[in-house]
């Protein structure tokens, strides 16, 4: 799997899924465009990539402003001449609540954030893509949005809405040569979990088919693997990589 002299735009890759993305782009040989509202972090992970040899460059989006997606492409086409590959990562959990009694503008903030904001995203860099003959992108959903979980029905809505616009998209744009796909994490171990308690990640450890909590390079494997060209007549999947968790019952 090469990425060789490519470009890639990774949102939310300064921190967690979106980290492990951009580390293995940056190390298959692409050029590495860090969108993040966490600028300190960005900055880290852009010396972490060059330290290794890489390229990449950190730009300060928010996903949940008009406007900032446009010029994240622009930014990424200026610097390096086009753009190949979007890896949309970026997203955040919700205050757990019931369906009924979410404050509005919990439901605003995550919908403006996981759903719009991916929208704005892949709509930005379709648009690109349709200048230049195509491009691949992947979306990063949750198993979270295949099926309902407790306290977080905003999330999985959203969610569930990202995988929808995943679809949406693989079939408008197949003839312009872009592909796009989403991924399905399971529980996987990024900073806000390494946090808990060490009890708590425990107990979430156990609750797993195989007993430990997903890493996250292993959800920027699949990431890669669906952007790069191995996987050249994949697009509209929602490929779950959560270890068998969905397959479970609940309990
Ligand atoms: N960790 C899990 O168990 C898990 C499971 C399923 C899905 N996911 C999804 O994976 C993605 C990454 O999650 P993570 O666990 O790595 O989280 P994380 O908090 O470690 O990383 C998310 C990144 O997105 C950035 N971000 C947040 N709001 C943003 C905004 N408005 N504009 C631009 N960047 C923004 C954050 O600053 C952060 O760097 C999210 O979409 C999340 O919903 C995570």
């Amino acid at each position: 799997m090469s990425f060789d002299g490519k470009v890639a735009i990774v949102t939310g890759g300064a921190s967690g899924i979106g980290e492990a993305t951009a580390k293995l782009l940056a190390a298959k040989g692409a050029h590495v465009l860090i969108a993040d509202v966490t600028d300190a972090a960005g900055a880290r992970v852009v010396g972490e990539i060059e330290a290794a040899g890489g390229s990449a460059r950190f730009r300060h989006v928010d996903v949940s402003r008009p406007g900032d997606a446009h010029e994240m492409v622009a930014d990424a086409v200026a610097t390096w001449g086009g753009l190949h590959y979007a890896a949309n990562v970026a997203g955040i959990g919700q205050v757990p609540s019931r369906l009924h009694d979410m404050e509005e503008g919990t439901w605003d903030l995550i919908m403006n954030i996981d759903l719009k904001g991916m929208w704005r995203c892949m709509a930005a860099e379709i648009e690109q893509f349709l200048t230049t003959g195509g491009g691949a992108i992947v979306n990063v959903a949750s198993g979270a949005g295949m099926r309902a979980t407790v306290g977080q029905p905003a999330y999985g809505i959203a969610k569930a809405g990202v995988i929808q616009m995943t679809r949406q998209g693989a079939l408008e744009y197949a003839k312009d040569g872009i592909r796009v796909n989403s991924v399905a994490p399971g529980l996987i171990d990024t900073p806000a979990v390494k946090a808990l308690p060490d009890d708590v990640r425990a107990m979430y450890a156990a609750g797993q088919p195989g007993g430990r909590l997903g890493e996250p390079e292993e959800i920027a494997a699949t990431i890669a693997w669906l952007l790069s060209e191995e996987a050249s007549f994949v697009s509209g999947l929602n490929h779950l990589t959560d270890g068998g968790w969905f397959q479970m019952s609940p309990a």
